[in-house]
């Protein structure tokens, strides 16, 4: 490779370092984002430098794809709701993993079938990797983007000897792959190439259509490691620096943020990916409608913040992001402070639809990054709260998730101890469940717990009118 080219890919791995190291707080992860696009920027433009790509592809042919995924990427990145995030994730990941994948498959093309002789060995494996890791991903992605969409097949889809069934598949991809790497000897090379491809589609979605509920999180998370790992092997097949360093980057960051999701929602990754879960509304109670509640108006629970609660932890959830409720969130309070209350917050790690959801709806209204608590250290302030306000939430405060008792898409999932607060106030329309669809026992205990049932934003708009004037 020329000298220029390979500076500037290394100009563009430190910069996604950086950019990655200054996404670690609030207040430095714009500019982090930016040095990462600008790193990318370079890397594109020393691509079309890259004498050899020139064979194969002209500056103004990759030009022309450049401006196509930019104007793509730019324009759904700006329209997605912050709601849609997780979706809008899945379909990128799914598009690299497929890229990928397909990178290596016409490299193999150009080797085997233009007869410029045998890959060596290493190279050969770089391809398969590339090949079956991207292919599993771009299949499972899609399912996932399927499901979060709600398209299709948003539960647990399970069959019988559905594991058995992988790992025949799995093995079978195997056994083709080490056929390739013996040079062909019981299928031709290209043959075992396509149904590897074949069965790879396959493994990705019988891989991905099990899994439901609260895992799908996590689940996202594992296929982008696996995209940036099919990254990286592309990067092996071209001798591509800054593919080998961003794939392995994608692939590392990937594997950690998929460990501390599964640890935060208590749930072994082997127990995800092997053992599916029931479908969504395990725990749903059947009789929910014939259940009292404690049904408080806006000025009730205003009135009962204003001259009773002096410490208040707030739990926002993903129907506060759906609601744009974050300003009257804010609004709120800021009432209650001046009033002297003391307020936090308490945010779940899976709180909303994506890892630090909140965080940044919060943040970027001006809500103060120390007022923002994780779970492990708001739980004990539950104790001495005088109110828990829950707003457009269920799933992380729902205390059936460690009900020995409730077998549901969140057991063993650590939630918000809510109700150790002395009141509970939920701000939500209706008694509807959250996203893995276990109703909340908590919602009935009526001596404890005050219903507002409003839209996020109209209830916070009218509990901070009903605070100001109670
Ligand atoms: P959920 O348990 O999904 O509860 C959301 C609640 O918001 C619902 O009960 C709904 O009740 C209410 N709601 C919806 N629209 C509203 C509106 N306009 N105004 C007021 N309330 C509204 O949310 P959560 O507690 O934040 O839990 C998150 C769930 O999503 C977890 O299961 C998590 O695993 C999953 N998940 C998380 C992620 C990540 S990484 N964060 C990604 C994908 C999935 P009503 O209909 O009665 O209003």
């Amino acid at each position: 490779m020329q000298v220029a080219p390979f500076i500037a890919y290394l100009v563009a791995a430190a910069l996604f370092i950086y950019g990655i190291r200054r996404l670690r707080t609030p207040e430095t992860a714009r500019s982090g984002n930016t040095l990462a696009a600008i790193g990318m920027v370079i890397a594109l433009v020393a691509t079309i430098f890259v004498a050899d790509i020139d064979n194969v592809l002209s500056a103004g042919e990759i030009s022309v794809g450049v401006v196509v995924g930019s104007v793509i990427g730019a324009v759904a990145a700006q329209r997605v709701q912050m709601t849609a995030m997780p979706q809008m994730v899945a379909a990128f990941n799914g598009v690299g993993g497929g890229a990928a994948a397909l990178v290596a498959v016409s490299e193999f093309y150009r080797v085997e079938a233009l007869g410029q002789g045998q890959e060596t060995l290493v190279s050969a494996i770089a391809v398969l990797l590339s090949v079956i890791i991207g292919t599993v991903s771009f299949a499972g992605s899609i399912i996932a983007f399927t499901k979060l969409q709600e398209l299709a097949l948003t539960g647990s889809v399970t069959f019988p000897l559905q594991q058995v069934v992988n790992a025949a598949i799995f093995l079978g991809i195997l056994l083709l792959s080490a056929n390739i790497l013996a040079g062909g000897l019981v299928l031709s090379p290209l043959v075992s190439l396509y149904l590897i491809l074949g069965a790879s589609l396959l493994l990705g979605v019988l891989f991905v259509i099990p899994i439901g509920g609260a895992d799908m999180p996590i689940v996202i998370s594992l296929l982008n490691a696996f995209t940036g790992l099919a990254a990286a092997a592309s990067g092996f097949v071209l001798s591509n620096y800054a593919l080998i360093i961003s794939g392995t980057l994608v692939g590392a960051s990937g594997t950690i943020l998929t460990r501390l999701m599964s640890s935060a929602l208590g749930r072994p990754l082997g127990k995800i990916i092997f053992a599916g879960i029931a479908a969504s509304g395990g725990g749903q109670s059947e009789q929910q409608e014939d259940r009292e509640v404690n049904d408080a108006s806006a000025e009730e629970v205003g009135e009962y913040l204003a001259d009773e609660a002096e410490k208040v932890v707030i739990v926002p959830g993903y129907g506060l992001a759906v609601a744009q409720a974050q300003q009257a969130m804010r609004d709120l309070v800021e009432t209650l402070e001046s009033e002297g209350k003391e307020v936090l917050f308490g945010i779940h790690p899976v709180a909303g639809r994506m890892p630090g959801h909140m965080n940044v709806l919060l943040t970027e209204v001006g809500i103060p990054y120390e007022k923002l608590y994780d779970l492990e250290d708001i739980n004990p302030e539950f104790d001495d709260a005088d109110a828990a306000i829950i707003v457009g939430a269920n799933d992380v405060v729902n205390p059936s998730a460690n009900d020995p008792e409730v077998e549901s898409p969140i057991s063993g999932m650590p939630v918000l101890t809510v109700e150790n607060a002395e009141h509970v106030i939920f701000i939500k329309r209706s008694l509807s469940p959250g996203f893995a669809g276990v109703d909340n026992p908590l919602f009935y205990d009526t001596d404890k717990t005050m219903m507002l049932f409003s839209d996020a934003k109209q209830g916070l708009q009218d509990l901070n009118e009903a605070v100001k004037s109670g």
